[in-house]
């Protein structure tokens, strides 16, 4: 019978993480899962109020820029393995505010590093640091091609500067102290929980309540979409199964143009809100486009999906569906993160 594990989660109150969480506390009984999340505005601990009772289940407030305090709760919750997704997420705020993305994701990468080592470095045990990475560490692509596991590093916003650092600090600690570690890149996601300052919720609460959608430049820059509960399998399958010291690239197979994703979103909110078809269609407004706006991404998947059996389980339109859905009958959820702070923010980005 296999030993329980102790798994840090960082970042578990925010979007992605706390999926990953819900879907780790029900998986793994056995298993003792400890969420660490600063609660900054991102992280919310609304998104997992179903699981907050569970046995197997902790949270801890802290902060991953607090050197001395993660190595406290390492020696004292003893870590089996670390899936890390804390980090500050959004370009556009890394446009404003670079060096809180400094700060989070590279610093408080490096202290989590720096923590595990010191934990692990005599332990005989299995042990795993996985860093959930994002697509953008590549740049951009032009109209053509793919990002695969072996395109290099070209990083073109401070978010993306930030996330790139932070790999290439996992790499050098596998190589230069023997740290088990793995690493995934995965493309935009979307679902459920997701704050409200990403393209998707924005829009659909922008929809909600009337307000212009704001198109950045043209439209015309690509994404690949990702539901985000397909994103939580890939990392479940990754910690379980993956090979040490590698990459994997997680993507949708599902690219669309900005203006195109927006349209079929407005069709979807239309229907929903038994609106007049084209209604919401009226809210789009072309504004100033994002500086250093990387035209296109698409990622090649088919190492995890030869190597690890992994795709995508629902299509773009059924996961929108299921999205738009999610917000319509939880907006007190919606309420509640776009009070206070948000307007601020709001007002300042779209001025
Ligand atoms: P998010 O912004 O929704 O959540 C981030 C979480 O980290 C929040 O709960 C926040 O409170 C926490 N956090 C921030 N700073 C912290 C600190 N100093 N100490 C402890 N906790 C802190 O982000 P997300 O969209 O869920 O992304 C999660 C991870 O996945 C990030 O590392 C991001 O780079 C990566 N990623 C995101 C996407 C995407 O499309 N959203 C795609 C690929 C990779
Ligand atoms: O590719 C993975 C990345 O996807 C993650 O690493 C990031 O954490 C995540 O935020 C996301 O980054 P993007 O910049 O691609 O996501 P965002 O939702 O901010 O923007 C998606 C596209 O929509 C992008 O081309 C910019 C455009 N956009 C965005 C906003 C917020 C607009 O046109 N208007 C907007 O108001």
């Amino acid at each position: 019978m296999s030993k329980s594990r102790n798994i840090l989660i960082t970042g578990g109150a925010g979007f992605i993480g706390s999926h990953v969480v819900r879907l780790f506390v029900n998986k793994y009984p056995k298993d003792h899962i400890y969420n660490l999340d600063a609660l900054t505005y991102a992280g919310n601990l609304e998104n997992l109020k179903d699981i907050e009772d569970a046995k197997n289940y902790t949270f801890l407030k802290a902060d991953i820029c607090n050197r001395e305090q993660i190595k406290i709760l390492f020696e004292k919750h003893q870590f089996d393995s670390v899936i890390h997704l804390a980090a500050e997420s959004h370009v556009d705020r890394s446009i404003t505010n670079p060096f809180a993305f400094v700060e989070t994701n590279v610093m408080g990468t490096l202290n989590l590093l720096h923590a595990a080592h010191h934990l692990w470095k005599n332990s005989d045990k299995n042990h795993l640091f996985y860093h959930i990475s994002t697509d953008e560490v590549y740049g951009t692509l032009g109209s053509t091609g793919l990002f695969t596991e072996e395109t290099a590093y070209d990083p073109n916003s401070p978010y993306s500067a930030s996330k790139a650092s932070s790999d290439h600090f996992v790499r050098a600690f596998g190589e230069t102290y023997g740290l088990p570690y793995v690493i995934s890149n995965c493309s935009n996601n979307y679902g459920p929980n997701q704050f409200p300052e990403k393209l998707i919720p924005l829009f659909i609460n922008n929809i909600i309540n009337n307000k212009p959608l704001p198109v950045y430049g043209d439209g015309n820059y690509t994404r690949d979409w990702l539901f985000v509960i397909d994103h939580a399998d890939a990392i479940d399958l990754i910690f379980n199964k993956g090979n040490l010291g590698e990459t994997y690239n997680i993507g949708g197979f599902n690219e669309w143009k900005n203006i195109d994703l927006v349209k079929v979103l407005c069709q979807q909110m239309d229907s929903k809100l038994g609106r007049k078809q084209g209604e919401s269609e009226n809210l789009i407004t072309f504004v100033k486009d994002r500086p250093g706006h990387d035209l296109r991404y698409a990622i090649d998947a088919s190492k995890i999906n030869k190597n690890l059996g992994w795709k995508p389980s629902v299509t773009f339109e059924e996961g929108l569906s299921q999205t738009i859905d999610w917000y319509l009958n939880n907006e007190n959820w919606l309420k509640n993160v776009t009070s206070g702070d948000y307007q601020k923010y709001y007002d300042e980005q779209y001025k």
